[in-house]
């Protein structure tokens, strides 16, 4: 791709009625650094022609009708029209299949989680990716945020000495009552066929995951799991709470829940070390909390001095100016769109952490199902 030429990609996902496929579209495109030439937005033909152009002034001719049609048309356009990557907005069990038929034809994939619908089809990845040499994110979006990516260097640095507690929460209210027959997010999200074995841990519980291995750096030896599914009717987990023991010693505990009534995304780390701790919470994360030993308790803000190179890179506006959602989403698009062009600025969560996080839920339903056992989780990194 040339200097100063905006990278091309399609989406796929994000209909008529759908949360994040417009949300993708937003942040890939925030930096001026992208562009939307080609979408499939739906999952009949004719919805998916009618969505791309309606939704997202697609041209006809780039309005797909099925993903199969989207990759073989887009694959024989001249270099300088083709798209370069994909992003994929469906629910979980469709992702594997998708993002096998694009790297196949060459294109790089962006993906929301969780990976897929099981461990064993999202491992199927790893060797398609190795064919394709294509690049591969996953978008755990929460990583994106700049006071999330300061409590990450800040531990790196030894800032709370050995970490001894992480504790994660996850808490949503909006399916405490049976949506499933009216609501289309809630009707596949508590569908296995289309969610897969977990249901709100697949849902939120898998960023709670990913957060936790992100800004610690340890990773999970054995996890014991105990899930609940409170709404009559409900065919999978609407609420949980996991006990971690990571490896090198340290413990903790991840809760989600979709019925904890009136809550909206109260996504909350906490971690706890030899001479401090730290505290960031989604729905004020412009602010990160330090508690050292002995010290008055510090609030470090997004766009002030002081804080991280990777910090401040992940930051647009001055101190006090909001940022949130989708300039956090629009992070892991700059990652991988700068590793896309060769010139690395940031990170971005790639395809090892979606298996991460697979083989987190197939290990925290094997746990559930056998009564709350510990099992183990993964081989010391
Ligand atoms: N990263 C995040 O913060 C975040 C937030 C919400 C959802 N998600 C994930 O994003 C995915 C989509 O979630 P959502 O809430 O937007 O769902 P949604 O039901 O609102 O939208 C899904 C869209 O995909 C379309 N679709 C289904 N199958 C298709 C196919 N084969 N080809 C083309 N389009 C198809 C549907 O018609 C719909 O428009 C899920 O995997 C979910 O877990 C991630």
């Amino acid at each position: 791709m040339g200097e100063g030429q905006k990278l091309r990609f399609g989406l796929v996902g994000g209909g008529e009625g759908a949360f994040i496929g417009a949300v993708h579209r937003l942040a890939a495109e925030l930096d001026g650094e992208a562009e939307l030439v080609a979408a499939c937005c739906g999952s009949t033909p004719e919805r998916a022609r009618r969505a791309a152009q309606a939704i997202y002034r697609v041209p006809a001719e780039r309005a797909y009708g099925t993903t199969r049609e989207m990759f073989a048309a887009e694959r024989s356009l001249p270099a300088a029209r083709r798209m370069h990557f994909v992003i994929i907005a469906t629910p979980n069990s469709s992702h594997v299949t998708i993002a096998g038929e694009a790297l196949e034809a060459g294109f790089h994939v962006v993906c929301d989680k969780p990976l897929a619908a099981d461990l064993a089809t999202a491992e199927v990845l790893r060797d398609h990716q190795a064919a394709s040499g294509c690049r591969f994110a996953v978008t755990y979006n929460y990583t994106g945020y700049p006071m999330v990516r300061e409590a990450r260097e800040l531990i790196a640095a030894g800032g709370l000495g050995a970490i001894r507690r992480v504790q994660c929460e996850y808490l949503q209210g909006w399916l405490a009552e049976p949506l499933e027959a009216v609501n289309k997010q809630a009707s596949w999200r508590t569908d296995p066929a289309r969610a897969g074995a977990s249901g709100c841990f697949g849902d939120i519980g898998s960023h709670a995951e990913n957060l936790v291995s992100y800004v610690t750096g340890l990773r999970i030896a054995h996890l014991c799991a105990d899930l609940a599914s409170f709404v009559p009717g409900r065919r999978l987990d609407d609420d949980g709470n996991v006990l971690l023991r990571f490896h090198g010693g340290a413990r903790g505990v991840i809760s989600a829940s979709q019925v904890a009534v009136g809550e909206e995304n109260a996504l909350r780390l906490r971690v706890y070390g030899e001479h401090g701790g730290l505290e960031w919470s989604q729905q004020e994360p412009n602010s990160l909390l330090l508690r050292l030993a002995d010290r008055p308790l510090q609030v470090l803000r997004t766009g002030t001095g002081g804080l991280g190179a990777l910090t401040t890179m992940s930051t647009r506006l001055p101190g006090g100016h909001p940022e949130g959602f989708l300039e956090a989403f629009a992070n892991i698009y700059r990652g991988f769109m700068a590793d896309l062009r060769g010139t690395p600025a940031g990170d971005y969560p790639c395809l090892e952490d979606g298996i991460r996080g697979m083989r987190f839920l197939d290990r925290v339903v094997a746990s559930d199902r056998a009564g709350g056992v510990w099992v183990a989780v993964e081989e010391n990194a």
